[in-house]
């Protein structure tokens, strides 16, 4: 495929080809339609292997597929929308010169790609566009290939975590992976964008342990680690890939766990001491023995009829029970965690336990790469440096039940995270960080008064949060995709409006993102709403 690609006679068929685009004027308003898809259908064919014919994965809106194919992977109801715009077509590459193909034919048509793997961007930003746009939706490429006599392995971006648990679990009791808490999150975009869970504090993120890549470039090169270089490698660890290409598999370094580790959850309403509680857990979460993630879910609840605010401690443990309990009665008796709490189980079952399936569920259901209650959602993300004081709890708990429905999810850092540097990967929230906090917001009512009734209350709670989170800059998490914090440009904005939103996500490592991205994709074809930007050409500093 690679030698078709390179060879001169795409090169020359592109010039008959545009010819025929000319003629036929594309333009997406055009009543044209029939010619515009022979064309591309046709542009696609050609620069695709004969043995993977491209147009049995091609959907175009008049095909039965579209639909089910276009909505199967919408995690947000936002985005589910009539008026939500839709793909012109939909490739679902099954093989690599699919992707190839699909990306030279775009730049020729002018054409915006959304790669989608797990489709999770909580502001859908990887299958809506404001402009003329395809979608590459990648969930069939999701093989997993093993090596474990060097305890690595490669897995396709159309993976979801859940599957390679469950992949993992079946060859090995006591090897893991560090990534998110939730099974449907699919590899391509959780990896690129950084990738943390319950074993983060031990391991660090997910690209911190990714050792290698395949990426298709903006030429339909296939490069991995060798020959896309060290540059490339690290952009595409934590600065998001749809910036620079598509990722089409990783090769990951597995980690060891123990054969038995042990969960908790506690719950304290605020007239149960949640308040002094959590106030201590901010003393503590981030330097207790780095196997312990004890995770804080505060949100508003009923109490005998009256508001008030529960929180919820979930734990995973990489040990034993004992262990825990002796670590928790030196490090945080405030919590009272007794040993009827604590349960021990496999670590595969403990991600079970984590995504709130019942003790004793199969583990087949990480197979499943649907949930099956989806909702309307907004989130948003915030990194606390210092704690924050009680008088100061006591303000954002009232806030939280004047406000009601907004959630605050309170994620731990230290451990390993704190030995790995700013500038290692794009990711940059690393040491000085106590905690991560996601904002959450979900309804179920299918009406823009409502959801704007909820976009308010999470803007509300973010804002009355600005004294008590980091500053300048006020960091974000990538993966907690927020379209709120920056101009919306739809992918042109300027490096001065890129960099608003850039150095919240990335910090100092906006600048080396920006040097990468103008020398890998100096045209600017890879882009969406917060995509690195790329220097125009007359002054591109990076030009070799
Ligand atoms: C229910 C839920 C739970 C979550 N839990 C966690 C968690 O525990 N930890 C955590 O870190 N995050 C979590 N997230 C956030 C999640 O990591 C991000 O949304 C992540 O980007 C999702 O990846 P995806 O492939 O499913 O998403 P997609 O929507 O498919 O992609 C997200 C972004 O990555 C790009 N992208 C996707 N695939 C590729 C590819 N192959 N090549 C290049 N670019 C690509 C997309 O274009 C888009 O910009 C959660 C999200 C949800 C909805
Ligand atoms: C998305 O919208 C379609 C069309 O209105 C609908 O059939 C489908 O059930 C919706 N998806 C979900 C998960 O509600
Ligand atoms: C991007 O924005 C610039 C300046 O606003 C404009 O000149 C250019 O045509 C835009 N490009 C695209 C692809 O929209």
């Amino acid at each position: 495929m690679i030698t078709i690609l390179s060879s001169l006679l795409p090169f020359f068929i592109f010039h008959i080809l545009l010819i025929i685009t000319m003629s036929s004027s594309y333009s997406i308003q055009d009543n044209n339609y029939y010619n515009t898809k022979n064309t591309l259908l046709q542009c696609l064919s050609l620069y695709s292997e004969p043995s993977h014919p491209i147009s049995e994965v091609t959907y175009f809106p008049n095909t039965p597929s579209y639909s089910p194919i276009l909505q199967s992977y919408i995690r947000n109801l936002r985005f589910n929308s009539s008026t939500t715009p839709k793909p012109l077509f939909i490739v679902v590459p099954t093989h690599v010169s699919h992707i190839q193909s699909s990306i030279l034919c775009c730049k020729k048509f002018d054409l915006e790609i959304r790669i989608r793997s797990g489709g999770h961007d909580y502001d859908g930003l990887s299958y809506v566009s404001q402009n003329p746009f395809i979608v590459l939706d990648i969930f069939l490429l999701r093989s997993i290939v093993f090596n474990l006599k060097d305890e690595t392995l490669w897995v396709e971006s159309g993976a979801t975590v859940g599957e390679l648990y469950y992949r993992i679990a079946e060859k090995s009791k006591v090897h893991g992976f560090p990534a998110g808490v939730c099974p449907t999150v699919g590899v391509g975009g959780h990896f690129s964008g950084g990738g943390y869970g319950n074993m983060m504090r031990k391991f660090g993120l997910s690209i911190d342990n990714v050792i290698d890549a395949k990426i298709v470039d903006v030429d339909g090169r296939v490069l991995d680690r060798n020959s896309m270089g060290e540059d490339l490698f690290w952009a595409i660890r934590g600065g998001g890939g749809a910036s620079f290409g598509v990722i089409v598999s990783w090769k990951i370094s597995l980690v060891p766990v123990p054969e038995i580790v042990t969960v908790f959850r506690v719950e304290k309403t605020l007239e149960q001491g949640a308040s002094d509680v959590v106030h201590q857990w901010q003393y503590v979460a981030d330097k207790i023995h780095d196997g312990l993630f004890i995770r804080v879910v505060i949100s508003p609840a009923k109490r005998n009829g009256e508001k008030t605010i529960k929180a919820k401690f979930n734990a995973l443990f990489l040990g034993d029970a004992n262990e825990l309990l002796d670590v928790m009665t030196e490090r945080f008796p405030e919590l009272g965690l007794v040993g009827e709490q604590c349960i021990e189980m496999s670590w595969i079952d403990s991600v079970l336990f984590w995504y709130n399936y019942p003790v004793g569920t199969l583990t087949d259901v990480l197979l499943e790469r649907h949930s099956s209650q989806e909702k309307f959602l907004k989130r948003k993300s915030d990194y606390v440096q210092g704690p924050i004081s009680k008088i100061g709890l006591d303000g954002i708990w009232k806030k939280m039940v004047e406000l009601g429905k907004v959630s605050l999810t309170f994620n731990p850092y230290g451990g390993k995270m704190s030995e790995i540097s700013e500038e290692e990967t794009p990711f940059p929230h690393r040491a000085g960080n106590i905690y991560k906090i996601q904002y959450s917001v979900s309804w179920k009512e299918e009406s823009n008064d409502v959801a704007d009734q909820y976009l308010d209350k999470i803007r509300k709670l973010y804002d009355y949060m600005t004294p008590y989170v980091s500053n300048s800059p006020r960091s974000s998490y990538l993966n907690y995709r927020d379209v709120d914090i920056g101009v919306n440009g739809g992918g042109n904005v300027s490096y001065e409006e890129a960099s608003i939103w850039g150095n919240k996500y990335f910090k100092r490592n906006f600048d080396r993102l920006v040097e990468v991205k103008s020398a890998i994709d100096p045209s600017n074809f890879f882009r969406y709403e917060q995509s690195i930007p790329s220097l125009s050409s007359e002054n591109n500093i990076m030009a070799e």
